[in-house]
């Protein structure tokens, strides 16, 4: 039988992701997916910057920037009649308004990039596959079975049952893989999430709509706007779908996929060649450009998610546990976070550095963040209907209302105008929601409550990322220097490994850091930040940011979340801190 610690089923972002972090980590890990290879199709593209940082600490940012469309060209999100079209507004979009883009800058070291599941997944995989990882393709998930000290998986070899009995094995196409633990990163109609029966709420298949993929050279239309989704506003575009018409680059300006509505109450539209051409040229308002279509799909929109992602040594990640449409661009980002945040978890207890019941945390932390991120998708697309109703494309419009009337010199045209701009406005919640990118904080077991009260949100939670160390927050990106090197503070922690951070007077945790790992055999890397240190602050921002005292610290995990925060030094910093770590490690 093929044994591993941890058997992931399926290859998409979240179990490539969790592949490459375990792989990294040194965890032992086995990959199946149904398919010879990875995604067919462009799918999920925005990369945000949360998710970016995570391949900085896997050291392959570089990777992502080499295949993905920089942020520059991501942000001149039109609203229009069609490409060709009359063009009825512009918002600037992931976080490429000048006052955006400093938030963005200065909340990270990184800017989101536009980068097509077809091309970041083989990036992970074949990371992962180079760091030790066994990757099975053309195997599928039949069953599993689970007791106290592990998972059993039955497959399929479909390779052999495509091309008949194996001769060695007549008839044999199923096996079993034996594994410490599994991993359900089996997508949207995941069979591990039904064979453990997760709880879940909301429905499935709220909306119906297709996808077209083409390649077509449309920079006549474009490179005076450049941006991934260029937004149709035409009669029926808001039928079913994401809330319009979209028209979405793939790569800049030559692939492009069209997402567009059908009424999920009437049977599914086989989109043919003739259908799919005649929607590309209505959208695009140009039927002379010559269309080659790569590729049709029909989908439907969801509205669900777990209430609870883990049964015993079996947890579920991805669309597996959030299932909701492309708005905000979180499904793959969310996915890959879900993997980030169960793999140290799961490579601590795996080397015996922690008890079990620090994954109860995965659970704890994971399962609000896949409800709010569908509750928010699912808003987002509903939100176009203002912009229609100010178009007058809605039927509780006010009377007279036309996508003409909008130029009208009068009290009515101007009512209009303002309601237009507030309605594409209120489009930032889909395009520039910061903080839902950004902002996560966990409250968990995982966490040490520091008695302090949650710091309040002093902009919109959604639409801002507001920096704080407060326990279960990621900790703030500042600008240190090293020597000549400028580093961001994500650059110093992660690694698999935890970090305590403290400024000059805070020696006494430097030394607490080094015995307290010792003892727990539990890698904890301390760092004094400030003058006459490795690392130094001199811009002064991280004083600004880190919300303790020279001898306070900060003990960071190792998914840059802060574990534990203490504003002073006490009598013992090596038994406060050796305290702190065995009730985090469950020890
Ligand atoms: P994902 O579905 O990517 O991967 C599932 C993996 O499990 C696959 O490797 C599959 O082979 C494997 N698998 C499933 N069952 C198995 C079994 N029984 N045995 C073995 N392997 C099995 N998002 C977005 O932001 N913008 C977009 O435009 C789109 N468009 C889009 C179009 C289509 C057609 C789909 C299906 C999805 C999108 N998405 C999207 C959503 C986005 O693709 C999605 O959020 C992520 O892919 C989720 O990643 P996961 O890894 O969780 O699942």
């Amino acid at each position: 039988m093929i044994t591993t610690d941890v058997l992931i089923v399926g290859s998409g972002p979240a179990g490539g992701a969790a592949s490459l972090f375990l792989s990294t980590y040194g965890v032992d890990n086995v990959v199946l997916t149904r398919y010879g290879w990875t995604a067919n199709t462009p799918r999920a593209h925005i990369t945000n910057q949360r998710t970016i940082e995570l391949m900085r600490d896997m050291g392959i940012e570089d990777q992502v920037a080499a295949k993905g469309t920089e942020h520059a060209l991501m942000g001149e999100t039109a609203f229009c009649t069609s490409l060709a079209g009359e063009e009825i507004g512009r918002i600037r979009t992931w976080g490429t308004h000048p006052r955006r883009l400093a938030d963005y800058t200065e909340a990270s070291p990184t800017l989101p990039c536009d980068l097509p599941q077809t091309l970041f997944e083989p990036i992970l995989l074949s990371t992962a596959a180079e760091r030790g990882a066994r990757l099975r393709f053309n195997t599928e998930y039949l069953s599993l079975e689970q007791d106290e000290d592990g998972v059993t998986a039955t497959v399929r070899d479909r390779l052999r049952s495509a091309s008949g009995p194996d001769q060695a094995h007549p008839g044999d196409t199923t096996y079993q893989i034996r594994a410490k633990y599994l991993i359900g990163a089996d997508g949207g109609r995941s069979k591990v999430a039904q064979d453990i029966g997760l709880p879940m709420a909301g429905s499935m298949d709220v909306e119906g709509s297709m996808n077209i993929v083409f390649e077509a050279d449309l920079s006549r239309y474009v490179a005076h706007r450049p941006s991934v989704l260029y937004w149709v506003l035409q009669p029926g575009a808001q039928i079913g779908g994401i809330g319009a018409g979209l028209i979405r680059m793939v790569r800049p300006w030559n692939e492009w996929l069209i997402v567009w509505g059908y009424d999920i109450t009437q049977p599914a539209p086989v989109v043919d060649e003739a259908m799919a051409t005649e929607i590309v040229h209505n959208l695009v308002g140009d039927d002379t450009i010559d269309v080659k279509l790569k590729s049709t799909s029909v989908w439907s929109v969801n509205h669900m998610y777990a209430q609870k992602a883990t049964v015993g040594r079996v947890f579920c990640m991805g669309d597996a546990i959030h299932r909701h449409p492309p708005s905000n661009g979180l499904g793959s980002n969310t996915s890959i976070q879900d993997a980030y945040n169960l793999a140290w978890k799961l490579s601590l207890v795996l080397k015996g550095h922690a008890a079990p019941a620090l994954l109860d945390s995965y659970d704890e932390e994971r399962v609000p963040i896949a409800r709010q991120i569908v509750e928010r998708a699912n808003k987002s697309r509903t939100q176009f209907g203002q912009i229609f109703r100010a178009l007058g494309m809605t039927p509780d419009a006010p009377p007279g209302r036309t996508i003409e009337s909008r130029k009208d010199d009068t009290p009515e045209g101007a009512a209009q105008r303002d309601e237009l701009r507030t309605a594409i406005e209120l489009k930032d919640y889909e395009f520039n929601a910061h903080g839902v990118e950004l902002g996560q904080r966990y409250r968990s077991a995982a966490v040490v409550d520091d008695g302090t009260a949650e710091p309040a949100y002093d902009r919109d939670p959604e639409l801002y990322y507001h920096p704080t160390t407060w326990p279960g927050a990621r900790v703030p990106h500042c600008w240190l220097t090293r020597g000549s090197e400028t580093v961001s503070t994500l650059d110093v922690v992660g690694k698999g490994r935890f970090t305590l951070l403290t400024g000059i007077g805070g020696e006494a945790w430097v030394k607490a850091a080094q015995a307290v790992s010792e003892h727990l055999g539990v890698p904890v890397e301390p760092f004094v930040i400030g003058p006459g240190h490795e690392l130094d602050d001199l811009y002064g921002d991280w004083a600004r940011a880190r919300e303790i005292p020279d001898d306070g610290c900060l003990l960071i995990r190792p998914d840059a979340h802060v574990a534990y925060r203490s504003s002073g030094l006490p009598d013992d910093a090596a038994e406060t801190l050796q305290q702190v770590l065995s009730t985090l490690l469950g020890r």
